[in-house]
């Protein structure tokens, strides 16, 4: 077969199959990336050894139990402690400052995966001496991921490149007093999950919550298409405050809305633009 006519025939495979879970499930994949959520789904499909993405879809919609690894693995959830550094060093140095304003604080980590970049702002910020009027949101889709997001465990082999990290981004305190060593793990204090609350929110489904001083979307915005993105844009704008600010991944930037203006372009750092009828183009 030449090679047109199999990427026409997997293109509408992938969409059928995405539909199928969707209306079966209730799981709504239909607008992630075209090429990422394809690549997922025959990553899963050569486990059930399917030989083409419909096959697999018969299995899925047969065996209910084939939709919870598969969901696992259309989340992608590689992460670090302080991930791009320069963006953790603009955070105290540029975000700290208009927190101190503020006598309690909220702020919305959405697609936390494993937790390392909600742990990396609470030691950011009981650093500032934030942390105890702050609550920090943690929200994921991956129910499994939440859960050892929860715990603070860490395998102890990141630790050098975590702790290398830490430094370039303008820590001066030892990282180590941050986590016991058990094993081949390490364990994060409790003190730093005393203000966190990890909870399920898709980005996709649901609907805005609280009014936020900062959100973080790093990373995550990547895996959607254009729709999705714009519906992740106006969830944003929603889930602010007027004066609020949004942090993208360092691969990701803001695009046909008026609704962020720069505020620090090379860390993709957003601030909501206030008094404005929400345009999406
Ligand atoms: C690559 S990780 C990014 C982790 C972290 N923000 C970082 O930058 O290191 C992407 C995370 O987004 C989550 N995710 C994917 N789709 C989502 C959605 N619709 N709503 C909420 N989270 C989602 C995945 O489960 C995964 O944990």
């Amino acid at each position: 077969m030449d090679l047109d006519r199999k990427d026409q025939i997997e293109k509408i495979e992938t969409e059928l199959f995405l539909e199928a879970i969707y209306r079966l499930y209730g799981f709504d994949f239909r607008n992630y990336a075209f090429e990422s959520i394809k690549r997922r789904i025959w990553y899963s499909a050569r486990e059930t050894k399917a030989k083409t993405i419909s096959e697999f879809q018969g299995q899925v919609l047969y065996q209910p139990e084939l939709i919870k690894n598969l969901t696992n693995n259309f989340s992608i959830t590689v992460t670090e402690m302080f991930r791009d550094p320069s963006f953790f060093e603009a955070f105290r140095l540029k975000l700290v400052p208009l927190l101190k304003q503020h006598q309690t604080i909220r702020i919305l980590v959405a697609g936390c995966a494993s937790g390392e970049e909600v742990y990396s702002l609470a030691i950011l910020l009981s650093e500032e001496g934030l942390y105890e009027q702050t609550s920090i949101y943690a929200t994921d889709i991956n129910e499994e991921i939440l859960e050892r997001a929860k715990q603070g465990k860490i395998a102890l082999t990141h630790m050098k490149h975590y702790t290398r990290n830490y430094l370039q981004a303008g820590g001066q305190k030892e990282f180590s007093k941050y986590y016991r060593v058990e094993g081949e793990n390490a364990y994060l204090h409790d003190f730093l999950k005393k203000n966190l609350v990890f909870a399920h929110h898709n980005l996709a489904t649901d609907h805005s919550f609280n009014e936020f001083h900062i959100i973080l979307c790093r990373n995550v915005l990547i895996y959607f298409n254009k729709e999705l993105k714009e519906r992740a844009f106006t969830l944003f704008y929603d889930s602010l405050r007027e004066d609020g600010i949004l942090c993208l991944g360092s691969q990701e930037s803001i695009f046909s809305t008026n609704a962020f203006t720069d505020f620090d372009y090379t860390n993709k750092i957003y601030k909501k633009n206030e008094d404005i009828d929400l345009e999406l183009n």
